[in-house]
């Protein structure tokens, strides 16, 4: 079967690009094969402790079939790095079949290959806890590709930090470990409960972070009205959209229309000196670029600080910008 060979000798070559993750004790959650990155567009493998997570999408043509095979084959090809089980996220555009649901397989506790995992599990970078979820919807509860991103903030020093988008706090968890305050909104009480848990895992003084169920562009607007609402950090990674809920006061977000007006809004409650990072995965401004030139346009000159370069098992280019800098 041709489509068999041609992934496990692309899975095989993703994996050797990755070898000195994979005996790593202290990071055990990283991207083993990353789409069109690793010569297969539309085909994602996560490595999340003793499991890995197959997402498909529709770009990459797959048949159930062809699905299956690729599970059986992440599985055998990873057992000596302890993996035990193979989860599947299916990314279909047209979910009108299915009611408009996301596949019944994203929430179920049966694997597409190897065994069944509990419900949380817990995952590390840098010895960071994280608690994961493989059957939780379509997320698990950490984006992989800001590895670095979370190490290198959490190193600047800052002394009182905003996560606005929060979700599990995988950012505020170092930057609460590296002493700094942190105050995380996020709109999803669900997800808040789900971060206070990342930090308790890591043993964090709880009395030094916040949080706010909120919509970050009224959190902001608040910020402003209160003069010790003041940061030296602030973490934007918003999603590309989001559902609005009116009853509860949260617009509908469209990253490329909104990011603007919620870095304008930011930059107002920067402390002097203070920094920003800003980082996207809406597809025109993710591209080459386009983020630092909106940025510009939207606050005029900013200098612009080092961030590390993407992780190596972060290899597709184009899905996700990122950027840190002082407006002036
Ligand atoms: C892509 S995640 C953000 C990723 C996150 N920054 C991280 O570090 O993993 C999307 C999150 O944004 C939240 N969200 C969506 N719309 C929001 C809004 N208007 N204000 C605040 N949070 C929002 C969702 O509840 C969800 O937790």
């Amino acid at each position: 079967m041709r489509h068999a060979t041609t992934f496990a000798d692309a899975f095989a070559r993703a994996r050797a690009h990755r070898s000195s993750l994979l005996s790593s004790t202290t990071t055990t959650a990283y991207r083993l094969f990353d789409g069109a990155g690793d010569d297969l567009p539309g085909v994602y493998v996560d490595r999340l402790g003793p499991a890995a997570v197959l997402g498909v999408y529709d770009d990459a043509r797959w048949s159930e079939e062809a699905v299956s095979a690729a599970a059986a084959t992440v599985l055998e090809a990873t057992r000596d790095i302890g993996i035990e089980s193979v989860y599947v996220k299916r990314f279909l555009k047209d979910r009108s079949r299915l009611g408009g649901k996301p596949p019944a397989e994203s929430t179920s506790h049966t694997p597409r290959a190897g065994i069944r995992q509990p419900e949380a599990l817990t995952v590390y970078e840098y010895g960071v806890g994280f608690e994961v979820r493989l059957f939780d919807g379509f997320s698990t509860g950490l984006f992989l590709e800001h590895r670095e991103h979370r190490r290198a903030l959490a190193e600047r020093g800052a002394t009182r930090a905003l996560n606005l988008f929060a979700y599990t706090c995988a950012f505020s968890v170092p930057l609460a470990a590296a002493g700094a305050h942190v105050t995380n909104v996020d709109v999803s009480a669900r997800y808040l409960e789900w971060g206070k848990r990342n930090h308790a895992l890591n043993g964090l003084d709880e009395s030094r972070v916040r949080y706010s169920r909120m919509d970050a562009t009224a959190y902001l607007a608040y910020a402003a009205r209160h003069a010790h609402e003041r940061f030296d950090l602030i973490v934007i990674d918003p999603p590309t959209f989001g559902a609005g809920n009116s009853r509860r006061g949260v617009k509908p977000w469209k990253a490329t229309a909104d990011l603007p007006k919620l870095i304008a809004a930011a930059a107002a409650v920067l402390r002097p000196g203070g920094q920003i990072f800003a980082s996207t995965n809406a597809r025109e401004l993710a591209v080459d670029g386009e983020l630092t030139s909106m940025i510009e346009a939207t606050l005029g000159r900013v200098r612009w600080e080092s961030l590390p370069p993407w992780p190596k098992d972060v290899r597709e280019r184009g899905r996700v910008a990122a950027t840190l800098f002082t407006p002036r």
